[in-house]
């Protein structure tokens, strides 16, 4: 990061210049949001832009996806968050001259982000070219405690000079207008949004008066409901005149002021937006209205207030402290601040892998969520964690009709959706992971485990469970080869450079976690309330010889091992590939997705993102040390990480396996891959499932939390430079604060009762009226440097042939 650009602050993300070269960047990282209503960081001029972008979250458009070579099952419905009305904007002029922050000659210009306030900050001095200066200062913010509800204040004085003032506030549908509003770009980006060239927004209601504009609409398609409602108010002692207007497709709030020298203006900017699957407009410009009504009596000051209040008790609960290490505390608040800004207010939706914060991956939930942003809520935020789960389960309905489609038993969720149905058109790295079914089995227990949520497991949890097993069981099939094995064939693990495999290691262990699982809570169950499993058996028509059958199928799981090369293959045949040579794999051909063919990859041994190492951080106890050591040395140089979803959890592995320089060094690129804008695309949004996975990083890796037992143990390796790391965890009744240091290990009972704990191989058990100190004699083995790419140097199948690397000729030379 440039640091002039950028400075340190431990609690906001500080910008001293604008510069218009990177403004998608500069959108995403200083975009406010509350996982429900998103807005990017687009200045309030509105003008030149990467994306102006305003998202609410789940509110999408629909297409019919045609495929060129059409096939049963095949995904039908597109989906893609639309960008709605955009009420960012706030126009000023001085004696006729727009302020355009690109060709202004500005004497100060500071833009800040502060994760304790949750508010937007810009000032900035302007010169206009008639010698007058004026300061312009802006706020905006999206309400963590109001969820419908942002705010955007604007002051402007003239500091020299007397001068015609014009403040235009909008709204402006972008998704379909025209003429001054920028066109969509073209790419063929797999990561980047869908784009439909017609009209989405069918305009329903336009309404203004008394400084208010009402505008409703209605998608054309899905069908969906919208409505946005803005509110002005002016305060100052010029004189001044105001006009409202309002069309289809964009309202103006027009003052013309009489500005004198040194007397302040004031506006206050209140907008509230609601939607719905199906409420009618009328209803929701009511919602609109009261949400408005309800800001204004309670007032700008206040509501400031009780976004101060709401971060206080965030932070309380899930700050992570490196003191003495201001940068890398301002980046891992930053990143923490982007998971509650793509969560916290989510509720009823999911978690898009941008959060609200750009138009990325169209709007789509993944497997992200589960794996790498809910252990996090889990811990911190439980009820936004059980929200994300709650609308799993309100899926399950269409994942039940979607496992019917592709010929299967139980339930199968869609790889990436918005609505519940499959929206992945490209089946071999989308439909065929099947494991997030197991992913979301998976973060389950852990949500019930931690919090002990027996309520939810009861109600909707057990049905996730069963319905998953009854998807595993059924998809895999029994083979005879002496003893009785499991297998699952023809699905695609984590890693999209090898797609449609046949016992893909991470989706098999992770099953038979699920099938496992499934059995004991029924089971369970059965035993302890019977009245509750006669109504879940009633419900679920459910049989106890299929519950035996998933605790056989778990048990029979094979897993792949290859003792020649003594690891765990990707899949059965992945060894028999040969090896990509990354070493020698030229810098501009980077991301590799961007410069070869699926095919070209899937023919060798090179990985986008962690698979066998991420099963292995996520189910540790199902492999020795010695087989994490081999697995993560062998698969390590062949991953590219280009997937952000693989720095953070190679991190984590090069901490178990003793790699310490390189856990720090994964750690820093998953911790700045937005901040420093690592991937190149940040201007789409925010990476939520990295940011997420940061926290994981910090707790999991170097903390070497463990919780697979439901028991907390830790088994810490803290990296020797740092002084310390400080963390918080909400466990069942108990809120812990956590010390870690090179030599010992603290943990303080902030409230709830006293729990136990395990730190390497001993059992605590922590008394809620005093800290407890555990001391520490090393962090484990630490093993210096890098990891050769040993199958370069030759290593052998189990069949003997030689593995041998090289890189393959790109399509573009
Ligand atoms: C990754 C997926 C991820 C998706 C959305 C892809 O590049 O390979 O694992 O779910 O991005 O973040």
């Amino acid at each position: 990061m440039d640091r002039t650009r950028f400075p340190i602050d431990e609690w906001r993300l500080v910008e001293t210049d604008h510069d218009p070269k990177d403004l998608g960047t500069t959108e995403t990282l200083f975009a406010v949001g509350n996982g429900y209503l998103g807005m990017r960081g687009n200045p309030e001029e509105g003008r030149d832009a990467h994306t102006h972008g305003t998202y609410v979250n789940g509110f999408h458009e629909v297409w019919q996806i045609r495929h060129a070579e059409d096939a049963h099952g095949f995904a039908r419905v597109g989906q893609t968050i639309v960008n709605v009305p955009d009420t960012k904007v706030i126009k000023v002029y001085v004696d006729d001259e727009p302020l355009t922050l690109d060709v202004a000659d500005l004497d100060e210009y500071e833009r800040t982000l502060d994760f304790s306030s949750g508010v937007l900050r810009r000032k900035v001095i302007w010169r206009t070219s008639a010698g007058k200066r004026v300061q312009i200062n802006t706020t905006r913010m999206v309400s963590f405690a109001q969820r419908h509800l942002a705010i955007m204040t604007m002051d402007v004085t003239m500091l020299e000079g007397d001068a015609p003032i014009v403040i235009s506030s909008q709204v402006l549908n972008r998704q379909d207008g025209h003429d001054d509003y920028s066109a969509a770009p073209v790419h063929n980006d797999p990561r980047k949004q869908e784009t439909l060239d017609r009209r989405i927004l069918d305009p329903i209601t336009q309404w203004c008066g008394d400084g208010r504009i009402m505008l409703g609409y209605r998608a054309h398609e899905s069908r969906m409901t919208l409505a946005v409602g803005v509110d002005h108010s002016l305060f100052t002692d010029n004189h001044y005149s105001e006009q409202v207007s309002a069309d289809p497709d964009s309202g103006k709030m027009v003052y013309r002021i009489n500005a004198q020298q040194s007397v302040p203006i004031h506006l206050e900017k209140l907008v509230a937006y609601h939607s719905s699957r199906s409420v009618p407009v009328r209803e929701l410009i009511d919602r609109c209205r009261r949400t408005l009504d309800r800001a204004r009596e309670q007032g700008v000051e206040s509501v400031h207030d009780d976004q101060l209040a709401w971060l206080a008790d965030f932070w309380k609960n899930a700050d992570v402290e490196l003191p003495g290490q201001p940068a890398l505390q301002q980046a891992v608040r930053w990143n923490l601040f982007q998971v509650a800004q793509a969560t916290a207010r989510a509720e009823a939706y999911g978690v898009a892998a941008k959060g609200v914060s750009g138009p990325g991956y169209s709007g789509h939930y993944f497997w992200d969520t589960e794996i790498y942003v809910l252990p996090f809520l889990t811990y911190t935020l439980p009820q936004a964690a059980r929200c994300a789960l709650r609308f799993r389960y309100t899926m399950l309905e269409a994942a039940r009709k979607r496992a019917a489609e592709m010929a299967q038993l139980g339930a199968l969720f869609p790889w990436r959706t918005i609505n519940g149905e499959e929206a992945s058109a490209y089946y071999a790295a989308g439909t065929a992971q099947y494991h997030i079914d197991a992913d979301i089995a998976y973060a389950l227990v852990k949500y019930v485990n931690a919090t002990g949520d027996i309520d939810f497991l009861l109600h909707e949890g057990v049905e996730i469970l069963v319905e998953t097993a009854r998807l595993w069981a059924d998809l895999g099939f029994w083979r005879t080869n002496g003893d009785k094995e499991f297998h699952i064939h023809s699905v695609t693990g984590p890693d999209e450079y090898t797609t449609v495999v046949n016992d893909n290691l991470f989706t098999n262990v992770m099953a038979r976690f699920n099938l496992a699982r499934a059995a004991e809570t029924v089971n369970e169950l059965r035993v302890r309330n019977p009245d509750a499993y006669a109504r879940v058996a009633k419900r679920l028509d459910l049989q106890e010889r299929e519950v035996d059958e998933w605790a056989r199928c778990a048990a029979a799981m094979y897993v792949p091992y290859d003792h020649e090369v003594g690891v765990h293959p990707q899949d059965m045949h992945f060894l028999e590939r040969e090896v990509w040579d990354l070493s020698n794999t030229p810098a501009d051909k980077r991301p590799l997705m961007l410069h070869y063919h699926p095919l070209v990859l899937y023919r060798f041994q090179v990985l986008k993102q962690a698979d066998v190492v991420l099963a292995m951080f996520l189910l540790g106890d199902d492999f020795t040390p010695e087989e994490k050591r081999a697995n993560f040395e062998y698969y390590d140089p062949i991953t590219t990480g280009d997937s952000t979803l693989s720095a953070v959890v190679q991190s984590i592995m090069a901490a178990q396996t003793g790699y310490h320089d390189l856990a720090l060094r994964y750690f820093y690129a998953g911790l700045f891959v937005d901040l420093a804008d690592r991937h190149g695309n940040t201007s789409d949004g925010v990476h939520v499932a990295s940011a997420g996975g940061v926290w994981s990083a910090l707790v999991y890796g170097f903390a070497g939390m463990h919780d697979n037992d439901a028991k907390l143990c830790f088994q810490p390796r803290l990296p020797e430079s740092w002084p310390e790391l400080r963390f918080r965890l909400h466990w069942r009744d108990t809120r812990l604060l956590v010390t870690l240091r090179n030599d010992q290990m603290r943990f303080e009972v902030v409230s709830g009762p006293g729990i136990r704990v395990q730190v390497g191989a001993e059992q605590f058990d922590l008394d809620p009226s005093e800290p407890t100190t555990v001391p520490l004699s090393g962090q484990g083995e630490r093993r210096r440097g890098e990891i050769v790419q040993w199958p370069l140097k030759g290593g052998y199948r189990e069949d003997g042939s030689l593995i041998t690397a090289s890189v393959p000729r790109s399509r573009d030379g």
